[in-house]
C-alpha cells in the first residue's frame, strides 16, 4: 500500500469511529470512501446506509450492510465521503468518480457531513482539479457552449471537456453526462456555483460549499481534524 492509500485508509477508519448503532449513514463514493465503508462494516453496528452510487451500494451489500434509498429515510445522521480538493473553509471539489449528483443529494439531506482524504487533497485555492459538471444528455454539446459563456462571466476562460472512458462517453448513474472544466484558480467559488446552476441543462456541479462539517485528513503522522 502506498502512502496516499495508507492515509486514505487511516482517514476512513477514523471516520468509522464516529458511527453509532441506530444511525442512518450516508456512504460516499471513491477509493477513500471505500475504506470507510469497509471499516464501518467491520464494526458490525445496526445501521441503515444510503449509498451515493451503484458502485458503493454493491460494495456495501457485499459487506452485509443494510441499504435504503434516499427517499425512504427521513434524514441522514452522518455522511462520510471523499473529495478531489479541499480548499479554504472546507470548500470542496467533488465528482472525480462521477457521483457528484447523488453525493450532493445525500450530503444535503444529512445532519452532519464528514469529508475524508489523503493529505494531497488539501489546496490553498480550489480549481487545479478539473471541476466536474453533470449535464442532461439531451443536447449536451449546446449546453457545454452555454457553460463556457457562464465561465466567461466569472472571468474563467476554461474549456469544458466531455468525460469519456475507453472511447465511450461516460454516463452517470442518473443517465447524464459529465463535462470536466480545468479552471486553474477559482477565486469566487460561490459565484461560479451560481453561474453554473443558472444554465438550463446543468443538473449540478462538483463545488460543495458550506456542506462539510469536519475533515479527517490522513497525514504521515496520523489523522488531522479540520473544521470550517
Ligand atoms: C466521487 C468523488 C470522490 O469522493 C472523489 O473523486 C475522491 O475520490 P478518491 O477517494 O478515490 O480519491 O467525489 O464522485
Amino acid at each position: 500500500m502506498n502512502d496516499a492509500d495508507a492515509q486514505k485508509r487511516a482517514a476512513g477508519e477514523a471516520a468509522a469511529a464516529l458511527v453509532d448503532s441506530g444511525m442512518v449513514v450516508g456512504l460516499g463514493t471513491g477509493s477513500t470512501a471505500a475504506w470507510f465503508v469497509k471499516a464501518v462494516a467491520a464494526r458490525g453496528l445496526d445501521i441503515t446506509c444510503v449509498a451515493t452510487s451503484a458502485a458503493t451500494a454493491d460494495l456495501a451489500r457485499d459487506l452485509g450492510l443494510k441499504l435504503a434509498d434516499l427517499g425512504e429515510v427521513r434524514e441522514i445522521d452522518l455522511t462520510v465521503d471523499g473529495a478531489d480538493e479541499i480548499g479554504p473553509g472546507l470548500s470542496l471539489i467533488k465528482g472525480g468518480g462521477g457521483a457528484l449528483l447523488r453525493e450532493k443529494l445525500v450530503w444535503e439531506a444529512s445532519r452532519r457531513c464528514v469529508v475524508i482524504a489523503d493529505a494531497a487533497k488539501r489546496v490553498p485555492v480550489l480549481g487545479q482539479f478539473p471541476l466536474p459538471v453533470e449535464v442532461v444528455a439531451f443536447g449536451h454539446p449546446t449546453t457545454a457552449l452555454r457553460i463556457c459563456d457562464a465561465l466567461a462571466e466569472c472571468d474563467l476562460g476554461a474549456a469544458a471537456r466531455l468525460r469519456s472512458r475507453d472511447g465511450a462517453v461516460v454516463r452517470t448513474d442518473s443517465g447524464n453526462v459529465i463535462y470536466d472544466i480545468p479552471c486553474g484558480r477559482i477565486e469566487d467559488p460561490a459565484a461560479l456555483a451560481a453561474a453554473l446552476k443558472s444554465v438550463t441543462g446543468v443538473v449540478d456541479h462538483g463545488l460543495f460549499l458550506d456542506l462539510a462539517d469536519l475533515a479527517l485528513i490522513g497525514a504521515p503522522d496520523g489523522v488531522v481534524s479540520l473544521e470550517p
